[in-house]
């Protein structure tokens, strides 16, 4: 399989050097890519910006900064893809204007006007085709029903819940605990694992998902 694989964040910048950002580091994406290739497929990652080292054995990988590069790069690679794995943290919010040098603390606004991000998957949905889409939902409350709702409005073939307020679950840490939900399947809830194995069972069960749409 032609999997294409989102990791990290996203940055919106102000000026030259402030923006906005969230907690991903990463290590939830780069693991799935990096257990996309044990598993023998050819994996395209498409990066913000973190410091990890892109795993060995990639196809490609696709650096990016800002929500709008993470949807023009995906928009470009999506019809070489059989399936596209939506890890990354994207910010949904930017600031309407960002100057081209740094604002002066005296001449900072004392409110920022945020613009709305487009919705990646959203936005991507029209060129899904027989692909595959799979999301990540990053919860603090109301888990399985918030992750249930992204993955009926994003038209999701599998969404994986984590509730990042729990221990060794979410951001900054190699664990995770998560709950597999796709359409009409009752949710799989994980114990707490590694993001190595997490990413190994995700995997998996994409696989199980391709081959279960072959005629
Ligand atoms: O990087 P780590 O430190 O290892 O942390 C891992 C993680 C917490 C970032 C990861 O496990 C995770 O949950 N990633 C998804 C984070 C997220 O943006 O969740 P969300 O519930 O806001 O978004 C739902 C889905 O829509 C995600 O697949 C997201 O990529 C996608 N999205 C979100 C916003 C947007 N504007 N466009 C999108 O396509």
């Amino acid at each position: 399989m032609r999997l294409l694989v989102s990791a990290g964040p996203t940055r919106e910048f102000l000026d030259p050097v402030r923006f906005l950002s969230n907690r991903s580091t990463g290590r939830m994406g780069y693991a799935v890519a990096a257990a996309g290739v044990a598993a023998g497929h050819a994996v395209t990652l498409v990066s913000g910006p973190v410091a990890l080292p892109p795993p060995p054995g990639l196809a490609a990988f696709v650096p990016i900064v800002s929500a709008r590069d993470l949807l023009a790069a995906l928009r470009d690679r999506l019809p070489d893809a059989d399936a596209l794995v939506m890890t990354a943290a994207v910010a949904d919010f930017r600031p309407a204007d960002a100057a081209p040098l740094k604002i002066h603390k005296g001449d900072m606004p004392a409110e920022l006007r945020l613009v709305r991000n487009p919705d990646i998957l959203e936005a991507l949905r029209p060129l899904k085709g027989a692909r595959l889409f799979v999301g990540f939902a990053a919860e603090t409350d109301a888990v399985l029903e918030s992750a249930a709702a992204k993955l009926a409005r994003k038209g999701l073939d599998l969404i994986v819940a984590n509730d990042v307020t729990r221990p060794g679950a979410g951001f900054e840490v190699d664990t995770n605990v998560v709950t597999f939900l796709a359409p009409d399947r009752a949710p799989e809830a994980l114990p707490l694992l590694s993001k190595t194995e997490v990413a190994r069972r995700l995997v998996a069960r994409i696989e199980a998902l391709a081959a279960a749409r072959r005629p």
